[in-house]
């Protein structure tokens, strides 16, 4: 698993190098939907790390946001955000990062999320805990709703589908000491492993939101699932992801909604 590990990371900085070039520059945007838009940037750090995982492990499949498909027979899978957090990156809005991962036979195993303006590297692997820039990272203590710091994030779609997300946040807003909405779900969860935040959740992210991030908070010691049960796929569309001690009230609250 290290190699994996390794190349992840290579795989990570490289996109985050190519961010940190096209940040603050005039750049190329298109747009995917209404307000879901696509850079220059976006793209060329997904060429670049496709290029250098399918040179690596050409028996691999790969799916990333902007069109990578390729689908392999080795049972392993790189999952990859080359950008997220774009609509800030087009802003000059400073949080954004490269999400990596690696799926074996359906569970991740490898998570790496890069921030390069604040150059914080998140790494996690299966059953060996969760590090950032190299040292240990754990979840925080906070046990009560009342004290937490919350985040969130709003699908591309809530304009036309409001409801569930717009109820969400604001009985969050009611419960919690504070919610935040900072625009890139992989470092949202890294907020979480590291004890940043003490909650997140979110509705319809996509697998490349999640693969990386939700490694990185179990490893740390805390919880992901979905609104109801126990259980969590980076496929599926509901994201909870706690400390593990706000898990059941934030869960109340998500359950209580409609
Ligand atoms: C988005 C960000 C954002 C979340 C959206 C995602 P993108 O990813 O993670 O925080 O609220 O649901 O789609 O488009 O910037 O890669
Ligand atoms: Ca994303
Ligand atoms: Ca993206």
């Amino acid at each position: 698993m290290r190699d994996y590990l390794e190349v992840a990371v290579e795989a990570a900085r490289l996109g985050g190098d190519v961010l940190k070039q096209y940040y603050r520059q005039n750049k190329t945007i298109e747009y995917k939907g209404e307000i879901n838009i696509v850079t220059e940037a976006d793209k060329r750090s997904e060429e670049l790390i496709v290029n250098l995982l399918s040179s690596r492990f050409p028996q691999h499949s790969i799916l990333a946001e902007e069109g990578t498909d390729m689908v392999r027979a080795s049972g392993y899978k790189w999952v990859i955000d080359p950008l997220d957090g774009t609509t800030n990156f087009a802003h000059d809005y400073p949080l954004f990062c490269v999400s990596v991962a690696l799926e074996r036979a359906g569970e991740i195993v490898v998570g790496v999320v890069y921030h390069p303006i604040f150059e914080e590297l998140f790494v996690a692997e299966k059953n060996n805990g969760a590090y950032l820039n190299g040292r240990k990272i754990g979840v925080s203590k906070i046990d009560s709703l009342r004290k937490a710091l919350l985040s969130t994030g709003f699908p591309y779609d809530v304009v036309q589908d409001p409801v569930d997300a717009l109820q969400h946040f604001e009985r969050f807003v009611h419960r919690a000491q504070a919610v935040r909405r900072d625009g890139s779900a992989a470092l949202d969860l890294c907020y979480v492993a590291m004890g940043r935040f003490d909650g997140f959740w979110e509705l319809r992210l996509k697998p490349w939101d999640t693969a990386a991030g939700a490694l990185l908070v179990t490893e740390a010691g805390g919880q992901v699932t979905d609104f109801a049960s126990d259980s969590h796929s980076i496929y599926q569309d509901q994201t909870l992801a706690t400390n593990g001690l706000i898990h059941a009230e934030m869960r109340n609250v998500l359950g209580n909604s409609r």
